[in-house]
C-alpha cells in the first residue's frame, strides 16, 4: 500500500506543482520599467504601469511607448490594432499585460507584446489638444510692455558687483513674470495647442478690488490658428468646462457662496452657462459708450483704454453674459499683437472676455507672425535686440498662431459672484501688504 500511497501522494504533488508552474505562466508578474528593458525577464508574461510618452497606430500594429519614471528609457508596446482605444492618448495612465519578447528593431533591445491594456487614468487636456507646459517664475522678458515688472536680485546686492565683476545674479536683469506667453510660443513650435497654469506677478499700484500683485493664470497658446474666433471659441470652452466641472466637484462649496456671500447668484451663473456669449468690436463699444447717456468718470474717446466701468457697462448692456471685445486699437496693445493694417482706424486682432461684476477676465490675441512687421514693432521700442530670440521663432518654422489669459482669481469672482479679489486668494499681495 505505501508505495501506491507514495506514488499517489508524489504523482498528486507533481500535479500541484504543474498547476502552480501553469499559472506563474499565466499570471504576469508586475515589474517597473527599468526591470522590464533590462532584458533578464525575455519569454516571460509581465505587467507594467506607467505614462503613454507616444501613440503611433498603424494598419496592423499600435506602437506605444511608456515610462513609469524609473528609466530614462520607455518601454515600447507593440500591439494589435484591435486594441487601439480613444482614451490611450499621450499622457495617458495605462497597466499592460503582455510577453516581454527581444525586439526584432536594432532601436532597443526588448519590447512587450501586449494582451491587455488598460487606461487607468485619461489625460483629456491632450485629448483636446493641449500640452501643459511650466514656464519660468524667473525671466528675463517683459511680455506685457507695460513696465509693471518685480526685480529679483539677492538680497543685499541689488545694487552691487559681485567679485566676478557681475552686476546681476543672470549677468541680466532678471524679473519674476508678469505672463508664460513667450515660452509658450515658443514650444506652441512643436506642439500645436500648450497651456500653462502658474503664478504671475504685477508691480501695478492699484488698490482695485480686481488686481493682486500676485495672481494665478491660464494661458494657453494655438499654432495654425488665423481667427480671433478660434481663439473666442476656446476661451468660451474653457469658462464652460471649468465651471460644469466646478459645479459637479463641489457643489456643496458653490452652493456656500451662494447662499451666504452672494444670495441668489446661482441664476446669474445658470444665465452664463445657457446663454452664448456676445461679440462686438471695440468701435462698437466706443460707440455703445458714447451713445449713453451715463456720465462715465474716464474718457470715452476711439483710442481711449476700456476702464472697468466701461467694461461693466458694455457687459450689462449686451445682456448680463460674457461679452468679447474684439480689435482694439493697435497703439493699446503690445508688440506681439497682430497688426490688422486696417487705415485710418488702426486696430489689432486681439480680444478681451469681459464678464458681468467684474470687467475684464481673459486677455487675448493673434500673435504678429510676420517678421518684417514684428522688427519693425520692435525696433520702434528699441526692443529688437532684447528679443532677439523671439524674432528668431519667426524666422524659423513659424506658422501662424495667438493665444489668451485667463485670470484664475477674476474667473472665482465671475462664478462665485464674491465682490473683492482679495477674498478668492488665502493670502493676497497688493501695493503695500504682504504680512507673513
Ligand atoms: O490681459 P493680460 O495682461 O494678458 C496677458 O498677460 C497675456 N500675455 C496673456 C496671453 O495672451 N497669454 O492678462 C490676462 C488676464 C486678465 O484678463 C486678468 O484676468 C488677469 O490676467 N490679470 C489680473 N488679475 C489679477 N490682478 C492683476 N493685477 C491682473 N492683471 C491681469
Amino acid at each position: 500500500m505505501l508505495p501506491v500511497n507514495k506514488l499517489w501522494l508524489s504523482e498528486g504533488a507533481l500535479g500541484m506543482l504543474q498547476s502552480l508552474r501553469y499559472y506563474c505562466q499565466k499570471t504576469p508578474r508586475k515589474l517597473r520599467i527599468c526591470e522590464a528593458i533590462s532584458h533578464l525577464e525575455v519569454g516571460t508574461k509581465i505587467k507594467v504601469q506607467g505614462w503613454v510618452r507616444s501613440v503611433r497606430p498603424q494598419k496592423e500594429n499600435l506602437f506605444l511607448h511608456v515610462n513609469d519614471g524609473s528609466s530614462l528609457q520607455s518601454l515600447q508596446v507593440v500591439a494589435s490594432s484591435e486594441l487601439n482605444h480613444r482614451l490611450l492618448t499621450f499622457g495617458s495612465a495605462v497597466e499592460i499585460s503582455g510577453s516581454l519578447v527581444t525586439s526584432p528593431s536594432r532601436k532597443q533591445e526588448v519590447e512587450l507584446q501586449a494582451d491587455q491594456i488598460d487606461v487607468v487614468g485619461e489625460c483629456n487636456p491632450v485629448e483636446k489638444g493641449f500640452i501643459q507646459i511650466h514656464t519660468p517664475v524667473l525671466t528675463s522678458n517683459d511680455c506685457e510692455g507695460a513696465g509693471e515688472l518685480f526685480q529679483v536680485e539677492p538680497a543685499g546686492r541689488e545694487k552691487d558687483q559681485d567679485e566676478e565683476g557681475h552686476r546681476h545674479f543672470f549677468s541680466v536683469p532678471a524679473y519674476l513674470t508678469v505672463s508664460g506667453q513667450l515660452h509658450l510660443e515658443a514650444m506652441a513650435g512643436a506642439f500645436p495647442g500648450v497651456y500653462t497654469f502658474g503664478p504671475t506677478f504685477r508691480a501695478e499700484n492699484s488698490q482695485s478690488r480686481r488686481h493682486l500683485a500676485e495672481f494665478y493664470m491660464v494661458e494657453a497658446e494655438i499654432s495654425f490658428t488665423q481667427s480671433l474666433e478660434d481663439l473666442m471659441k476656446v476661451m468660451e470652452d474653457l469658462f464652460r468646462s471649468t465651471t460644469e466641472h466646478l459645479l459637479a466637484q463641489c457643489p456643496e462649496d458653490v452652493a456656500l457662496y451662494h447662499k451666504h456671500v452672494s444670495p441668489g447668484y446661482r441664476d446669474n451663473v445658470d444665465l452664463m452657462m445657457k446663454k452664448s456669449f456676445n461679440v462686438i468690436t471695440y468701435t462698437e463699444a466706443i460707440n455703445i459708450l458714447n451713445s449713453s447717456s451715463k456720465k462715465f468718470a474716464f474718457k470715452t474717446d476711439w483710442g481711449c483704454d476700456l476702464q472697468t466701468e466701461h467694461e461693466k457697462y458694455l457687459v450689462k448692456h449686451c445682456g448680463d453674459v460674457p461679452l468679447f471685445v474684439t480689435d482694439y486699437p493697435y497703439a493699446l496693445k503690445p508688440f506681439y499683437a497682430r497688426d490688422n493694417e486696417d487705415q485710418p482706424l488702426h486696430t489689432a486682432a486681439a480680444v478681451d472676455l469681459l464678464v458681468p461684476g467684474v470687467g475684464e477676465m481673459c486677455g487675448g490675441s493673434l500673435r504678429e507672425e510676420r517678421l518684417d512687421l514684428l522688427k519693425t514693432r520692435l525696433a520702434q521700442a528699441g526692443l529688437d535686440e532684447t528679443y532677439g530670440w523671439y524674432l528668431d521663432l519667426r524666422r524659423f518654422g513659424s506658422v501662424p498662431h495667438g493665444g489668451f489669459g485667463m485670470g484664475f482669481e477674476r474667473y472665482l469672482l465671475c462664478v462665485l459672484g464674491v465682490h473683492n479679489i482679495k477674498d478668492v486668494i488665502p493670502f493676497p499681495r497688493f501695493s503695500r501688504s504682504c504680512p507673513l
